[in-house]
């Protein structure tokens, strides 16, 4: 009979450990929604310890979030335990994940600690873990580089002090799939009471083989797998969800097992991860990427005419991506629209949010002739994270071309205020940029720039994505526009948002410390 493989998502933790990834904790919420929407069976929703919007952001999720189980992660420590047992408690079935490191490079040279002082604090960190919360996952970390009789010894004292989930991390991504699966054998047939837990696997990317471990792994025995939405994480990051997944759907032939993933809804969680992220999905990225079902060969698309199964594996409509469809033009009603959104699987937007999509359809319907349910798509992502917009965009101008000075005005509105100003740049985004700057009486640390186009034709929404640093924090701002200079300044004018929204809550969590 097929078996039930865990999805343990750590999108919002080890995802957000990503270079140049910070979330606010609407983001967090709005992610951690469609993870639930997604049929995640465990959420790792932060590292509660680390800072108070992770605090915040984790408890959010387990006041919010009913249906999967809702995990946080803490070291081998008192002080990291309470504070994410603190974060969890609120959750409908709460876990506490807590790790220490086993290998010899780590033990030595990381912890200072010898191996026996090691074996202790886990076994300690488990029971004081198990005396608080229901569910405990216990990680030996940088396992795969651990000394497999000392991991043994490990694994064996965690489930004796109360470990439900023992959990195996390739932390480095140092591992082969071979190499992998026999360490989960061996695991298996070495570890007393492994039977009684159910074994997870947690495998990095560094040589891009996380997926192919984390399958190695299911085929060895592992009933958890952790991984992340786009394979976001750590350095090259974790294994890819969707990737995973899909694996075991499409060769369920071969692997037998099967996950509670509603595949239908890995598009959308993917487009959304990646826009409130800032992180681009690579073109030929499997199963997600813009390209995972072009087929631009001739052969190809005749042998696709002839029979789909010729040179597609899967199909686009089970992961949710659906042909884009002329559906909508300027002489669509509400009515209409509706119907469509109610197609595209928006059932749970408020009146309000319905008028505001309506009026930015038909202002969009005003500038492009055809309106595409990827169009309609990309406006409710665009609204789909509501933050204060203290700073507003009223009105710009640009002066631009190859023998000229970039030049712009702008006319902002702040809280009442209207703010104009005008500055010249290196072309038109940075003229316009300087131009906000000015009028906002901010200097902005601008990290990061991209435009692209979201949908096809001469009239296709552009999307761009801004990154801006302050005090070491990044903040991602997202705009879209048929015009790519007002789709950029909405984008970097977002992103100031957040970053002003985030000086506000610290500033009235200073004034609550005093
Ligand atoms: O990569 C790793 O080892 C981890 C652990 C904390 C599970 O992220
Ligand atoms: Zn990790």
């Amino acid at each position: 009979m097929s078996e039930r493989i865990y999805i343990f998502d750590t999108t919002l933790r080890d995802g957000e450990q990503s270079p140049g990834v910070s979330l606010n904790m609407q983001e967090k919420l709005e992610i951690a929604r469609q993870l639930e929407n997604l049929g995640v069976d465990i959420l790792e929703a932060g590292f509660p310890i680390t800072s108070k919007g992770d605090f915040e952001g984790v408890r959010a999720i387990a006041q919010q979030i009913r249906k999967p189980v809702i995990t946080a992660l803490a070291r081998a420590v008192k002080q990291d335990i309470d504070r994410a047992w603190e974060a969890v408690k609120e959750a409908a079935r709460p876990r506490i994940h807590t790790f220490i490191a086993t290998s010899d490079v780590h033990m030595k040279y990381k912890l200072r600690m010898k191996p026996e002082a090691v074996l202790e604090r886990a076994v300690e960190a488990v029971k004081y873990a198990k005396s608080l919360c229901p569910e405990v996952e216990f990680s030996p970390e940088d396992a795969s580089r651990s000394r497999p009789e000392f991991l043994y010894q490990v694994l064996e004292a965690a489930i004796m002090a109360g470990a439900d989930v023992i959990n195996i991390p390739d932390t480095v991504g140092y591992s082969t799939p071979l190499e992998f699966g026999s360490l989960i054998k061996g695991i298996r047939e070495n570890v007393k009471g492994i039977d009684k837990v159910i074994l997870s696997v947690h495998c990095h990317n560094d040589l891009g083989m996380a997926v192919a471990n984390s399958l190695a792994a299911v085929e060895n025995g592992a009933r958890q797998v952790e991984c992340t939405i786009n394979g976001l994480g750590e350095r090259a990051g974790n294994a890819a969800l969707e990737e995973f997944v899909m694996a075991l759907r499409t060769r369920k032939d071969y692997y037998g097992l099967y996950t509670n993933i509603v595949t239908e809804q890995i598009y959308r969680t993917s487009t959304l991860v990646s826009s409130l992220t800032g992180v681009h999905v690579q073109p030929n990225k499997a199963v997600v990427g813009a390209n995972a079902f072009a087929h631009e060969s001739g052969i190809h698309q005749h042998g696709l005419l002839a029979n789909r199964e010729t040179y597609e594996i899967m199909t686009p409509e089970s992961i949710g991506l659906k042909q884009s469809q002329i559906i909508l033009g300027k002489h669509s009603g509400r009515h209409a629209f509706e119907e469509r959104l109610a197609e595209l699987g928006y059932t749970h937007l408020s009146a309000d949010e319905i008028s505001d999509a309506f009026q930015k359809f038909k202002d969009l319907a005003d500038k492009k002739k055809y309106v595409l349910d990827s169009d309609i798509e990309a406006l409710i992502s665009d609204k789909i994270t509501q933050i204060p917009e203290v700073l507003q965009l009223e009105y710009f101008h640009i002066s631009s071309g190859n023998s000229l000075i970039s030049t712009s005005t702008v006319r902002l509105s702040m809280e009442g205020r209207i703010l104009e100003e005008a500055a010249c740049g290196d072309g038109p985004i940075d003229a316009i940029f300087h131009a906000i700057d000015r009028a906002a009486g901010l200097e902005v640390n601008l990290k990061d720039y991209r435009i692209r186009a979201i949908t096809s034709g001469k009239d296709a929404l552009g999307e761009s994505t801004v990154k801006i640093e302050k005090n070491g924090r990044i903040y991602a701002g997202r705009g879209i526009s048929t015009d790519i200079i007002e789709a950029s300044a909405k984008a970097y004018i977002n992103a100031i948002n957040k970053m002003l929204l985030d000086d506000s809550e610290d500033s009235a969590q200073d004034k609550q410390a005093i």
